[in-house]
């Protein structure tokens, strides 16, 4: 395909041995970062959560996506969209209407495969389109840059309240790396998920088909494919709850037994009842969240909320 350009960045293997160590050997609290949920099963998985009736996030996202606020103030043919952390690219669809005229549309993602394939349909189903597929942490902020400097009229996605799943510290320097990326003068729009009942929150979490749990659990799989371990997701049990003080979901894998695993070589034992913490899910005030994005070098264009004022839209300009 002409139209189609696909790069690889993704980390080197032996960063991502360190980070998962270190985050088991840890005597407070065990970790797992969430960046390895998205294996390609883990990718998939994530979509079929988006799809659950409890996991109302992705579909009040949509609801505001979907009123095409914003399209004709900026957004036009000479735009490049640059969409962090892809997924399935249904939002990015929703937001350009249909996108038969943008200029370029650049996904980054850290799951190849899965960004790869949704770059080749994309790039299929919009021939004019220049399809540039960035493999890639977030973090990876020189890499990106080096491919983003070339380009004009940028303007950077984020969807899905992924800023959520970063600790606000982290999530401000994410944010200030977003807009040395894009530049003085570009737009940035991002999904954050809003405070409210803590029953539907737990709910969001919790789905009664199971597929959050399955969720949870396929990340050890995720990590054993890269230590080499055999963490056995039957040892462990889904359990997420939302923290009031910290107002954010936690998600963890619960030891249901008293077990050991050798991964690189050190013994991890794992007592009956203990956690390994796999997932923050931050949920905003509309207040807390302009003040964040101000801190980062933003200054606000639009905040919009969908009809059950579940989830929020930030339009923000980089300063
Ligand atoms: C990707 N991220 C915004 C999701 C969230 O809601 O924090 C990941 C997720 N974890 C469990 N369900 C969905």
């Amino acid at each position: 395909m002409k139209n189609l350009n696909l790069l690889n960045f993704s980390s080197a293997q032996e960063d991502d041995r360190t980070l998962i160590l270190k985050g088991l050997i840890n005597k407070n609290q065990k970790t797992i970062n969430s960046k390895f949920f998205y294996d390609d099963v883990g990718s998939e998985l994530f979509e079929k959560i988006t799809k659950l009736k409890e996991y109302y996030p992705t579909k009040a996202e949509i609801n505001i996506l979907e009123k095409k606020f914003y399209t004709k103030q900026f957004l036009s043919e000479s735009s490049s969209i640059i969409e962090f952390g892809s997924g399935s690219n249904k939002k990015i669809k929703k937001l350009i209407n249909g996108g038969k005229n943008l200029k370029e549309y650049i996904p980054i993602d850290i799951s190849k495969d899965f960004l790869y394939k949704n770059a080749k349909n994309f790039a299929k189903i919009f021939p004019k389109t220049k399809v540039t597929a960035i493999c890639a942490a977030f973090n990876q902020i020189t890499e990106i840059k080096g491919i983003l400097d070339k380009k004009n009229n940028k303007i950077g996605f984020f969807p899905g309240s992924t800023i959520g799943n970063f600790i606000p510290s982290e999530a401000e320097n994410l944010l200030k790396s977003f807009s040395l990326i894009l530049g003085s003068g570009s737009y940035m729009i991002i999904g954050v998920d809003l405070i409210k009942s803590k029953k539907v929150l737990e709910n969001a979490y919790n789905d009664s088909k199971g597929i959050t749990a399955r969720f949870n659990s396929n990340i050890l799989r995720s990590v054993n494919s890269i230590v080499g371990g055999k963490l056995d997701k039957k040892n462990f049990k889904h359990h997420a709850f939302f923290n009031d003080k910290e107002k954010r979901i936690e998600m963890h894998l619960i030891s249901k037994v008293k077990h050991s695993v050798n991964i690189l070589n050190q013994i991890i034992n794992f007592k009956k009842g203990e956690s390994i913490h796999t997932e923050n899910s931050y949920k905003y005030t509309l207040e807390g969240f302009s003040k964040l994005s101000k801190n980062s070098g933003f200054r606000i264009s639009q905040i919009l909320k969908d009809e059950k004022n579940l989830f929020s839209i930030f339009v923000l300009k980089v300063k």
